[in-house]
């Protein structure tokens, strides 16, 4: 690969694939984006930073090589998203669990795996998940922080239903059947206005064609 790729580009910005010395690398430029919500995009790329460096070393989540104002350069995996892989592999979720539960042990909540694009089955058959934009790293991981982590493990949880639904056990079909207060006040309240913005009156239909598994169900 020599030259460099746009693998997506929004109002936030572009994500682009760039050719380096040691192999492809993925940076987010958030000087692409629309001049009135650059500050935001530059927020996002701050925080998906933190929650990569709070990520630093495992495998599974893109390492974060370099970060500027506008630029955030991060490792490349190699792979395909949730919905091209399709997999019904219950080893792929049985360790795509265990990677979350790496994440939230780190102060990490995902806040974003609803998106099918955002979850990866790589070339070896492991999972990972990319895009920290909505990322949260906490230290404390209080209530809130756990409630979120709850929110994770039942985006998850969906995907499985989806892909290997004879495969749920017991537990994850409680964990399904009980959004928390935070999601189910969300869906009802947030969402319905954060839908109609971004949908409606930006025309920013979901991300890369993919299944975005709303929140409650
Ligand atoms: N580290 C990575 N390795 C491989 N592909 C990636 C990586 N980061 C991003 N991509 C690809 O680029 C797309 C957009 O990147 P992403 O971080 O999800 O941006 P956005 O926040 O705009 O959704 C992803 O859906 C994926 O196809
Ligand atoms: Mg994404």
């Amino acid at each position: 690969m020599d030259d460099e790729r746009i693998l997506k580009c929004d109002l936030f910005g572009e994500v682009v694939l760039r050719p380096d010395a040691e192999g492809p690398v993925i940076v987010r430029n958030a000087a692409a984006a629309r001049w009135w919500l650059r500050w935001l995009a530059r927020y996002l790329l701050r925080r998906e930073a933190i929650a990569l460096a709070a990520l630093d070393g495992i495998n599974g989540v893109p390492q974060l090589l370099h970060l500027e104002r506008d630029t955030l350069v991060r490792s490349f995996l190699a792979g395909k998203p949730l919905h091209d892989a399709k997999t019904d592999d219950p080893l792929w979720f049985k360790a795509a669990a265990r990677l979350l539960r790496r994440l939230h042990r780190a102060g990490v909540c995902h806040n974003d795996l609803a998106k099918e694009p955002n979850l990866l089955v790589l070339d070896d058959g492991s999972p990972a998940f990319i895009d920290f934009q909505l990322a949260w790293h906490s230290t404390r991981r209080g209530r809130l922080f756990r409630g979120a982590a709850r929110e994770d493990i039942r985006h998850l949880l969906k995907h499985k239903r989806s892909y290997c639904a004879d495969r749920l056990t017991q537990r994850e079909h409680r964990i399904l059947a009980n959004p928390s207060a935070m999601s189910r006040a969300w869906a009802h309240t947030a969402k319905p206005v954060y839908l109609f913005i971004t949908r409606r009156i930006l025309g920013w239909a979901d991300r890369e064609g993919a299944a975005d598994r709303g929140s409650t169900r």
